[in-house]
């Protein structure tokens, strides 16, 4: 079956490295992987929550060393992505998680944006690049890297938050969003992965958020709901992503139907494909298979994706 056109939305890039690929880079860069082979790593891909993903997530990044670590990991994305029936693609990154590790903001940002200036020629994959903040870590930090960012004229278009949820609500980067709406940059933020739909509505009221990632916990909430549904915010929805991290049980028991039912403005995306089981096609499958989505419903999700995307008027009318 032909992949499906869309726009993915909802991409960490570090969430792409594949095992094939840390092996690699760590062969390249001299580095000793505590894992005997990819197989070893891969069996270790069970997770119970999200914190036991990060922990992985986090450990498995010390293989980008280079900024042509960083492009050769965006580039097999792009190429993966391309064969999924990606046609835009707006990627987040952690620098903080590279920071951390002594690598350059220069070294990270140019790596995956130098990837990133040919995807459209090469794959026939438009891209737009996010600067995520990590929410565990201080918010004092998070703006020290905006500035930062901002300083080196970064091509980023938006910021996101992500990392561990439960414990840090939205509201403690109020002035890191006021700093990045001030500077003309779009704002998106995880919320209701794990946290509860407080944390949603602070997403919407303190940090002013264009677009939502996860939000699947708003359906707790009928009055959120009703909100996210007169306001139209897309919600960047990763069904493969919340089984694997046991935020639904099952994938039959996955709302993701009835957030569409209820007039939700949700898309399908992959979250941390090498992690999860799969690439936006493979969501797709899953869900068919889960749920047999019919025609109406899969436009409506394309459709949804390319309209949440922050494409300019010409891209986004060639591509619906
Ligand atoms: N960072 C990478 N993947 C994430 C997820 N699913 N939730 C929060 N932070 C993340
Ligand atoms: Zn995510």
């Amino acid at each position: 079956m032909p992949s499906l056109p869309c726009a993915e939305l909802h991409l960490h890039i570090e969430g792409t490295l594949e095992p094939d690929l840390i092996f690699a880079l760590a062969a390249r860069n001299g580095i000793d992987l505590p894992y005997a082979d990819t197989a070893d790593l891969a069996a270790r891909y069970a997770f119970t929550d999200l914190q036991s993903f990060l922990d992985l997530y986090y450990a498995n990044m010390d293989v980008l060393r280079t900024e042509e670590d960083f492009a050769d990991m965006t580039r097999a994305y792009l190429r993966r992505a391309a064969a999924a029936g990606v046609r835009h693609a707006e990627i987040m990154m952690d620098p903080q998680a590279h920071l951390a590790r002594g690598v350059a903001l220069e070294t990270c940002v140019n790596g995956v944006a130098g990837a990133l200036a040919t995807s459209e020629a090469e794959f026939g994959v438009s891209t737009a690049l996010i600067a995520a903040f990590l929410r565990d870590r201080p918010a004092t930090e998070a703006l020290g890297v905006l500035q930062n960012l901002l300083a080196m004229d970064a091509p980023i278009i938006g910021i996101g938050l992500d990392s561990a949820e439960v414990g840090y609500p939205p509201s403690l980067f109020a002035e890191v969003y006021d700093r990045a709406r001030g500077a003309g940059l779009k704002c998106i933020a995880h919320a209701g992965e794990e946290g509860p739909p407080a944390y949603i509505w602070e997403a919407l009221d303190v940090l002013r958020v264009d677009r939502l990632d996860h939000g699947i916990r708003c359906m707790e909430d009928e009055a959120l709901v009703e909100r996210l549904v007169l306001d139209r915010v897309p919600l960047t929805v990763c069904p493969l992503s919340n089984v694997r991290l046991r935020a639904v049980d099952t994938l039959p028991a996955h709302p993701l139907p009835e957030m569409l039912a209820r007039g939700l403005n949700v898309s399908v995306n992959s979250d941390d494909p090498a992690y999860f089981g799969g690439y936006v096609d493979d969501n797709f499958t899953a869900l068919g298979k889960a749920f047999g989505l019919g025609a109406d419903q899969l436009a409506t999700l394309a459709g949804n994706s390319f309209r949440s995307a922050f494409l300019d008027a010409g891209r986004r009318a060639a591509l619906l």
